[in-house]
């Protein structure tokens, strides 16, 4: 297969496996994926226009609404674990491949994956290639009854050699929990964040809210892209869904590339990122 390197700042269109496996090795700075977590489900968000539209919805009091269906927006999630691992493998195997040697590799998954994933990124990466698991606390949605609500996700931050980028310098501080126990310069200065990281999610009324299912909220990828890459580096995501990674990247003036085999999904970006999709090479 001839391999040569993709045009940056571009979605592509496809199964990442094949995209992918068209482009050399070693030319990416920074790796960001946030695959399916392989819930079963197939991930819907409707976004509705209250007031017009011939579809009625009951509400508060028993009173009724008039409202249109004004996007739908839906993936598939769905496969046997060992298939769903199988397949996770040989993407992460390709992103550590694209990775220049002194590239990070940031995979988001959740509780009941991490430890699978864990497994897959010691035996891609080398146990000794482990940085941090960040854990993304949010809160939001369901309580169940019977357990504590599960309520963070788990980032995965692996390198690909033992020389990496960690700007700590650009990395926003945050306000130290006990402020009265450390002098006032530092406390007006604040604390580097810890691995715990408590981000709200993308809010309803949010200007970033694309509307996409799963959609991440932009600064939780701020604060990857801001700490593990430099001005003018690249930035890959080839689960990208909402783009989330491209808008931040762009922003914070690094270079980017994203991938998505969801039609909906690069339709989303390109109005996002305001950029050409390039279709399946396969
Ligand atoms: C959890 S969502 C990503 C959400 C994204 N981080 C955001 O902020 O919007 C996962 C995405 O992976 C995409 N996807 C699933 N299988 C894929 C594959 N084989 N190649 C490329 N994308 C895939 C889905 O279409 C979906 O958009």
């Amino acid at each position: 297969m001839s391999q040569s390197l993709p045009q940056y700042d571009r979605i592509y269109f496809g199964d990442c496996l094949e995209v992918l496996r068209h482009w050399p090795e070693g030319f990416a700075d920074l790796i960001y994926i946030d695959p399916p977590f392989n819930t079963g489900q197939t991930r819907r968000l409707q976004t509705i226009r209250l007031g017009r539209g011939a579809l009625l919805r009951r509400g508060f009091s028993g009173r009724q609404y008039k409202y249109q269906i004004v996007s739908d927006l839906s993936y598939s999630d769905n496969m046997p674990l060992e298939e769903y691992l199988d397949f996770l493998y040989q993407r992460i195997l390709e992103g550590w491949r694209i990775l220049k040697p002194t590239g990070s590799f940031f995979l988001h998954v959740d509780p009941r994956i991490v430890h699978y994933a864990r497994g897959i990124l010691d035996d891609v990466f080398g146990a000794e290639r482990f940085i941090n698991e960040i854990i993304w606390a949010y809160d939001y949605g369901g309580r169940p009854r019977d357990r504590f609500p599960p309520k963070h996700d788990n980032i995965l931050w692996y390198a690909k050699s033992d020389i990496w980028t960690f700007n700590v310098e650009e990395i926003e501080r945050i306000p130290y929990m006990a402020p009265n126990l450390v002098s006032p310069d530092k406390a007006a200065r604040g604390k580097l964040p810890t691995d715990v990281w408590w981000i709200t999610i993308v809010p309803t009324n949010a200007r970033e809210r694309t509307g996409y299912p799963t959609q991440k909220p932009e600064k939780l990828l701020e604060r990857i892209i801001r700490a593990a890459s430099r001005p003018g580096d690249l930035v890959v995501d080839y689960f990208a869904g909402s783009g989330t990674t491209g808008a931040v990247a762009r922003r914070l003036g690094r270079h980017w590339i994203l991938v998505d085999i969801n039609p909906q999904a690069v339709a989303v970006m390109q109005q996002r990122l305001a950029a050409p999709a390039i279709p399946d090479a396969s």
